[in-house]
Parts: C-alpha cells; sequence; structure tokens
C-alpha cells in the first residue's frame, strides 16, 4: 500500500478502494449560468447560501442542458477510476470527488479497463508534472472501449479548453473549484457533449462535504483546513490555479477531526497550500481583532490580514480533541509561524515536532525575486528561535535549482543553508519556468537546463548529506513510533511507522519482550510502541521495538 505521506508532486499514486460515505445528500439547484460554470459575480451572490447550507451537493444546471434534469445527473451504477498525481492537496480533492459521485450513485472500480469514467486529478507545478498528464491521456485515448474521461484539477485549471482541443478523447474538464458541479458535467459528457467548469471560487471549502478516504483502513487522514495562496511567490503557478486564499469554519474542521478521532484514525495532517496563514473569517474574535500573525520582519504582497480565528487557535482547539491523535501540517510559509504557535507545539505533546519551512533558496537577491519577503538572516532567526523553543524539532524544506538569475554563488549559498539549518528531509526542485507567473512576465529563465540538473542534484547531495547525519544522530536514542504499515518491501513480517520528527522507522514486528497478553502479541497499524534507534540511512531508521504504549503515557 502507497504511503500518502510521502507523495511527491508529480508522483502518480496507486488507486484504493474505499467505502463510499452515506453521509452526503445530494440536491440541486437551477440557475442561469455562462456554459463554463457559474461565474464570479454567482459566486459573491450565492456567498451567504453557501455559509448556512450543510451537507448537500449542489450540482449546477446551464441553460444549455436545461433538458438535462436532476435525475440525470446520476450516476446509475456506472463505474469510475480515479487516478491521483501531485500533492497531498491533490488526494484529498480526489477523496472530495470520490464522496460525491458515490453519494451521486456512481462506483467505484480499480479496474482501468473496466470503467465507464476515467478521472485523473492533475498537477501544473512543473511542466513534468503536466508531461505525465498528456502521456496519460494519449494512452487511455489508444484504449479500445469508449470511456468519458475528465481532466480535473490544477491542469484543468491552467489549460482548459485547450485539453478539450488537443486530446480528443477528453469530455469532462473541472478546475478545483468545479467538483461540486461534477455530476452534471459527467451528465452532459454522457449525452455526447464535452464539458467544462473552470471558475473558480472566493469561498468554496467543501466543508460539508466528508472526504472518502482513499485508504479507508489505514489509521492517517488528511483533513483540508484552507484552499488557494494569496503569496504570488514569482515562480508559482499555484495562485493561478487554485485561486484566492480562503480557510474552511473552525466548526466544521472540528467536526472532522472528531468523527476521525472516532473512526479510530491516529494521525491527521492538516492540509492547506499555506496552511498556517488559516483565518476563518466566519467567526469573530474580538480580542484578535486588530493582530496580525505574521512574523515581525517578513513581508507579504497582500495588506494585512487581520480578525477571525488563526492557524493558532484552530491548532489549539484541533489538538485538544484526541490526545491520543498525532497532528501534523503542511504546507506552510515561514511568515506565518509567531513564536505562539511554537510555544503551543512544544506545550502539546501530540502536535508533532516537525516543521516545514520552505526556504526556496539561501541566497537574498534569489529571495527578492522570488517574492518571498524575507531574507537568509530573517530564516535562520526564525530556525534560531524555533530551535530555542524546540531543541529536537526536525525540520524539513523546499528549494528551487537554477531559478531566474541565479549565479553559481547564490547557488552555493542555497548548499550552505541546507548544511547551517541541518534538515531532517528536503525537497528539491529544478526550476521549471509557469506560463502567467509573475517570473513568466518580468524575468528571463536563463540557467542552461543542464546547469538546473546539476545544481539540483547538487542540493539532492546535500540535503542526503545532512538528512544521514540527522538520522545518525538517532543511533541508541529512544523514539515514540506510530505503526502506519505492516510489511516492507524487504520483509514481510516488519513493520514501518514514524516518529514525532516524521522520519520513517522500521523494524520487525515480533512478540515484545514486555508484552504478556498472547493475543496482543502482532503490532497492529496505529499502535504506538517505545523503539530503540539501532541502523540510520539518509532515508530510514532501523530499531528494536521495546513495549506498546500510548502517547500520554510516554511523554508523561
Ligand atoms: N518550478 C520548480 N519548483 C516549483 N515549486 C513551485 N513552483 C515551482 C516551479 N515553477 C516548488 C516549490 C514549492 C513546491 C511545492 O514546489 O519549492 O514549495
Ligand atoms: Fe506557491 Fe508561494 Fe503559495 Fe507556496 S506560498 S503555493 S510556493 S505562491
Amino acid at each position: 500500500m502507497k504511503k500518502l505521506l510521502e507523495i511527491l508532486p508529480g508522483k502518480i499514486l496507486a488507486i484504493q478502494t474505499a467505502r463510499c460515505s452515506s453521509s452526503n445528500a445530494v440536491a440541486s439547484t437551477t440557475s442561469s449560468i455562462p456554459k463554463d460554470g457559474p461565474g464570479l459575480d454567482h459566486f459573491i451572490a450565492k456567498a451567504s447560501a453557501t455559509q448556512r447550507r450543510s451537507l448537500k451537493i449542489m450540482p449546477t444546471a446551464t441553460d444549455s442542458d436545461s433538458y438535462l434534469s436532476p435525475e440525470d445527473y446520476h450516476g446509475r451504477g456506472r463505474k469510475v477510476f480515479y487516478m491521483t498525481t501531485g500533492c497531498q492537496m491533490n488526494v484529498n480533492d480526489m477523496e472530495i470527488v470520490r464522496s460525491m459521485l458515490c453519494s451521486s450513485g456512481y462506483i467505484e472500480t480499480v479496474s482501468k479497463v473496466d470503467a465507464d469514467v476515467i478521472l485523473l486529478m492533475t498537477c501544473s507545478i512543473r511542466e513534468g508534472a503536466e508531461e505525465k498528464i498528456w502521456k496519460e491521456l494519449r494512452k487511455i485515448r489508444s484504449a479500445s472501449k469508449r470511456q468519458i474521461v475528465g481532466v480535473l484539477g490544477c491542469m484543468a485549471e491552467r489549460v482548459r479548453h485547450k485539453i478539450l482541443e488537443k486530446s480528443k478523447n477528453v469530455d469532462v474538464v473541472a478546475g478545483p473549484d468545479a467538483y461540486r458541479d461534477l455530476p452534471r458535467l459527467l451528465a452532459v459528457a454522457g449525452t455526447g457533449r464535452n464539458a467544462i467548469n473552470v471558475q473558480l471560487s472566493l469561498d468554496e471549502t467543501y466543508a460539508d462535504v466528508s472526504p472518502v478516504r482513499m485508504d479507508a483502513e489505514s489509521k492517517n487522514a488528511f483533513v483540508s483546513i484552507m484552499r488557494g495562496c494569496d503569496n504570488m511567490c514569482t515562480y508559482c503557478i499555484v495562485p493561478l490555479t487554485r485561486g484566492r486564499e480562503r480557510s474552511r469554519p473552525v466548526s466544521s474542521i472540528l467536526e472532522e477531526v472528531r468523527r476521525l478521532s472516532e473512526d479510530g484514525v491516529k494521525q491527521i495532517t492538516l492540509l492547506g497550500q499555506n496552511v498556517n496563514s488559516y483565518r476563518d473569517l466566519s467567526e469573530t474574535s474580538f480580542h484578535l481583532a486588530a493582530s496580525t500573525s505574521t512574523v515581525p520582519g517578513f513581508r507579504t504582497v497582500y495588506k494585512p490580514k487581520t480578525g477571525g480565528v488563526t492557524f493558532l487557535s484552530l491548532l489549539d482547539q484541533v489538538s485538544r480533541i484526541d490526545p491520543e491523535m498525532r497532528i501534523r501540517f503542511t504546507s506552510p510559509h515561514p511568515k506565518d509561524f509567531p513564536m505562539e504557535v511554537i510555544h503551543l507545539i512544544r506545550d502539546r505533546p501530540n502536535i508533532c515536532k516537525q516543521l516545514h519551512m520552505p526556504a526556496q533558496s539561501g541566497n537574498d537577491a534569489i529571495l527578492e525575486v522570488m517574492g518571498r519577503g524575507y531574507t537568509r538572516e530573517l530564516y535562520l532567526s526564525l530556525v534560531d528561535d524555533v530551535r530555542t523553543v524546540l531543541p529536537d524539532v526536525a525540520l524539513t524544506s523546499d528549494f528551487i535549482a537554477g531559478f531566474c538569475g541565479e549565479t553559481e554563488d547564490a547557488h552555493r549559498d542555497t548548499i550552505s543553508l541546507i548544511h547551517e539549518v541541518q534538515y531532517s528531509f528536503c525537497y528539491v526542485f529544478p526550476y521549471s519556468m509557469r506560463e502567467k507567473t509573475k517570473a513568466n512576465y518580468h524575468l528571463v529563465d536563463d540557467v542552461p537546463e543542464e546547469v538546473k540538473r546539476r545544481r539540483h542534484e547538487e542540493l539532492a547531495t546535500a540535503f542526503r548529506e545532512q538528512a544521514l547525519a540527522w538520522n545518525q544522530k538517532q543511533m541508541d536514542r529512544e523514539h515514540l513510533v506510530l505503526i502506519e504499515e505492516k510489511g516492507t518491501k524487504r520483509s514481510q513480517t516488519a513493520v514501518s511507522g514514524r516518529t514525532d520528527g516524521g522520519v520513517k522507522v522500521i523494524f520487525e514486528n515480533r512478540v515484545l519482550p514486555s508484552e504478556v497478553n498472547e493475543s496482543e502479541k502482532e503490532l497492529v497499524t496505529g499502535d504506538y510502541v517505545r523503539v530503540k534507534i539501532n541502523g540510520a540511512t539518509s532515508q530510514t531508521l532501523s530499531a528494536v521495538p521495546f513495549s506498546r504504549t500510548t502517547l500520554m503515557k510516554y511523554y508523561s
């Protein structure tokens, strides 16, 4: 079974079957809206109605297909094959899509050949991610059976009509804010016409949809808390494909986390493009009304945001729901780590001491043209502050190799930052120019491909050295591991899980010395185990298990 926490942008995921959530009812509404779907005015007019509605999926109808009645939106048992590429947000979005289509009478199949409908959740972050989708679409085109093919997500948003023109076998194109409309879009496609909805919304958070988890048996779950991004880093396509930042109401997040806790989920990851700039403005919080939560010194391209329920308050409330549930979050921006958040992480044993702090570059000139809003010095002083409060925190980061104007010296600054911070893990990417980004309009993609490749490799080598050093420091130390998987590639009798810092640990699933009850001797997913580390590579740790425990006991 694929580990969701290991998903890198651009990877195609294994498809899992899941139970259909019965909690979503299907309702319908008709309105006069353009062919591509509802426009911004429509959403603004509907904003208050959206706040009020609960647990309803509301497909919309257009004038041109008003002869289709809501009954036609029913899947009537048609089989859907789901394929997801990209980040964890995409995984969660596909769970939302599955939930909605399940409620609309579609059933899931794990056989692409058998499917009546193939849906691809796509990523646009780099050109390579889109190339994979084009390749996949060519493969589908050569299949003999006539299937409805839908392209969903960021690439649908970015490439839009061109997908329908370029790939003759695509029938449906739906952007990240148009999933409620899928039953209608599929019904239109069922009549032999193409259907497209790529309108972005100011308020869509799918707050009322219970995602159908990809792996219902797993003790891990993703909880989407906000969508979109207002940061406008100059290299990044995300603000254009996923739209403006908006936060899901805190009450619906807490309700989902409570339900997951009742279902036995042991680890949740709060998700958002800019997760720690969460701010639920549907709730008023008087004492916070005047305060922003940006780290002093860090700049933003937008006016400081104030009021509402902030990430600090959300994290506080989420972490109190189930003290045995580990809480992680991704992907944050360094500017949104006020010290109060760091103190809360210190004080709550179930909030993992692992922080993703994407630096992107270690050079001031490059950080400036990237529009990141901080200097190397400011970033390093934040790292220092964090480590003063959380001495054992595992820090991870993203870096881009070969951004516009990057000199050899600037590249070396990034390598030296990796060494200076001593990350436990880094994601490194060669820069890929994206159309319509600020960099595309104002900068020159002037680092030759082979230089980008070499610098990318050098960054990877630097972080692997750091990761190895970090992991070797754990030798002979005790850790609390949450078992996530039984059986590994090498051994069916092994189990694997993660430390609080997020590093993978593998060990034999054997009787623990302290266990007396025969029926409990096998470790299962969701068990917390005290282990002692006895081996380290740059990627994983190996260990000897001691005893099963609970999170509260371990930290008491
Ligand atoms: N080229 C390469 N990497 C990119 N990222 C975002 N946009 C680009 C791009 N155009 C990387 C950043 C971000 C991560 C999710 O993807 O490092 O943090
Ligand atoms: Fe892209 Fe920057 Fe927003 Fe991250 S913070 S999604 S890199 S624009």
